[in-house]
């Protein structure tokens, strides 16, 4: 494939890639989280490693095994997620931000486990931080690669999203599509560049969008070298 002749296309090039899940605590035996099962990012990090780059996968709890040859950060929390990140964005060249992020945690994390009452619960949530958008407030020199699953009113929100984080290309999918998604082996993605390029991409496979959004990473690493 025309892929085989790319190896060392990413050589030298320190990539931190988010995956998975974040997972926010509630007590010592509940949690809140979501479906994310890190499929995109383990993919991505697998072609990235291929393709010669030095990878960074920094993940949450998934049933995947890393591929050989990145260094692996488990995380759980958003917290954590964004601590294990910030510590490698300096020296990092592109960040590319796959993981479904919880965009609230609970108020309190208890440390005994909740004992249930006559009545209802209502639970508390506090925002976490935007990870993408504090690294595109501090951005320096990377290329900032951020997701989006949307359900409607995608170009409108990926655009948005773009802009608002700081962001140099957002891939965004429809999550309602058969063959997009969480869990799924295929995805169908549009790629919104800073340049307002867009690129509508057809049904492949994640190890095909993967490589599909390197090759636009290699590219704006290019124009950045100019
Ligand atoms: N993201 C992040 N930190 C968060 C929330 C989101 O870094 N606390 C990142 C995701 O990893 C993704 C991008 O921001 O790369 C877009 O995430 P998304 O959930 O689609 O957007 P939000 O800004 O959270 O907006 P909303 O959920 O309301 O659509
Ligand atoms: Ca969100």
């Amino acid at each position: 494939e025309h892929f085989q002749r790319d190896v060392g296309l990413l050589k030298d090039k320190k990539i931190i890639i988010s995956a998975g899940p974040t997972v926010e605590k509630i007590d010592p035996v509940r949690f809140v989280s979501n479906h994310s099962t890190g499929k995109m990012g383990y993919s991505i990090a697998e072609a990235a490693v291929s393709l010669g780059a030095e990878v960074i996968l920094v993940s949450g709890p998934t049933n995947l095994t890393p591929p050989n040859g990145c260094k692996f950060i488990q995380t759980e929390s958003a917290e954590e997620m964004f601590e294990a990140i910030w510590s490698y964005y300096n020296e990092a060249d592109v960040v590319i931000k796959t993981a479904a992020v919880a965009d609230y945690t609970p108020s309190i994390t208890y440390d005994q486990k909740v004992k249930k009452a006559d009545g209802d619960l209502s639970i508390a949530f506090k925002r976490t931080k935007d990870i993408l958008l504090t690294l595109g407030q501090h951005k320096t020199h990377q290329i900032l690669v951020g997701f989006a699953a949307e359900t409607d009113q995608i170009d409108e929100y990926a655009k948005s999203k773009l802009l608002k984080k700081n962001a140099d290309m957002i891939v965004a999918n429809d999550v309602t599509k058969a063959g997009a998604g969480f869990g799924s082996d295929t995805n169908i993605v549009t790629i919104f560049k800073r340049n307002g390029e867009v690129k509508s991409l057809p049904k492949m496979s994640k190890k095909e969008v993967a490589e599909e959004i390197l090759l636009e990473v290699h590219h704006l690493l290019n124009e950045v070298e100019r």
